[in-house]
């Protein structure tokens, strides 16, 4: 598979062309970011770490009947995926209050919901990601009614094969974000990434009552490095994939 031109860069990927048009070469990269980009950091490690942990999540959401636009790591910090038409949307899953949903509705940061929540954001960094919900995305051609069915459909699966996953790991997944596509023939897929940029991961092991961050939110809220966090996600996700 030949690397060709670089078609777009993101906040933590890169992707470019292949010699396969149906094939994209997705390159992972060591950039943080938090705030809409305000807050910005490059840090070693961090590109390896999140190609690794996707790589094994994808493959487990898989083994578990969910099918995603990945096809196989092929170095370091790279990876191939499926070429998709995105949805212009973030999709967002909540099992426990925490972040912007606390914030919004006052409630205490780490209260169990009653079940689980499904958000969506339309994806515009200019207009910094605003809440959308269903009607909107229908009204404004984003996706038709049976397109975010199934989008929505997906949502909850995945959210539940993750919840499941990481308790095995002993990880409470309190909330994430996720993307979908279209194939050239229509199939919706999950697609980008899942890795502690892109999930709220409490550790389950510390019982001293007091959250353990195993995600993003140690640099958003300036806790302390990501990176043995993200090796500790890595190394019991991959443990749990031998085992299984
Ligand atoms: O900030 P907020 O509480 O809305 O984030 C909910 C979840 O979505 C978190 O797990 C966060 O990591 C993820 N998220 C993301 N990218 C964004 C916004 C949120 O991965 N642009």
């Amino acid at each position: 598979m030949e690397k060709l031109e670089k078609l777009y860069e993101g906040k933590a990927k890169k992707m470019y062309a292949t010699d396969d048009p149906e094939v994209l070469w997705v390159e992972y990269s060591n950039q943080a970011t938090a705030f809409n980009g305000e807050k910005k950091e490059q840090i070693a490690g961090k590109g390896q770490l999140n190609n690794r942990i996707t790589t094994v999540l994808f493959d487990l959401l898989k083994a578990r009947g969910v099918e995603s636009h990945f096809i196989k790591q092929i170095n370091e910090t790279d990876q191939l995926v499926r070429k998709m038409t995105m949805f212009p949307l973030e999709i967002i899953m909540r099992n426990v209050a925490a972040g912007s949903f606390a914030k919004r509705y006052g409630v205490e940061e780490g209260t169990e919901l009653k079940k689980p929540i499904l958000e969506f954001c339309l994806k515009s960094d200019d207009l910094g990601d605003p809440f959308i919900n269903d009607d909107g995305i229908i009204a404004l051609g984003i996706a038709t009614e049976e397109e975010l069915a199934e989008i929505s459909r997906q949502a909850r699966e995945v959210n539940k094969q993750l919840s499941d996953i990481f308790s095995k790991i002993d990880v409470k997944l309190v909330d994430f974000k996720i993307e979908e596509g279209k194939t050239s023939d229509g199939t919706i897929l999950l697609a980008d990434e899942i890795t502690p940029d892109t999930c709220r991961l409490w550790d389950q092991k510390d019982h001293s009552g007091k959250v353990e961050h195993l995600d993003k939110d140690l640099f958003r809220r300036g806790l302390g490095s990501i990176i043995p966090a993200y090796e500790e996600i890595d190394s019991r996700l991959e443990a749990l994939a031998k085992a299984e």
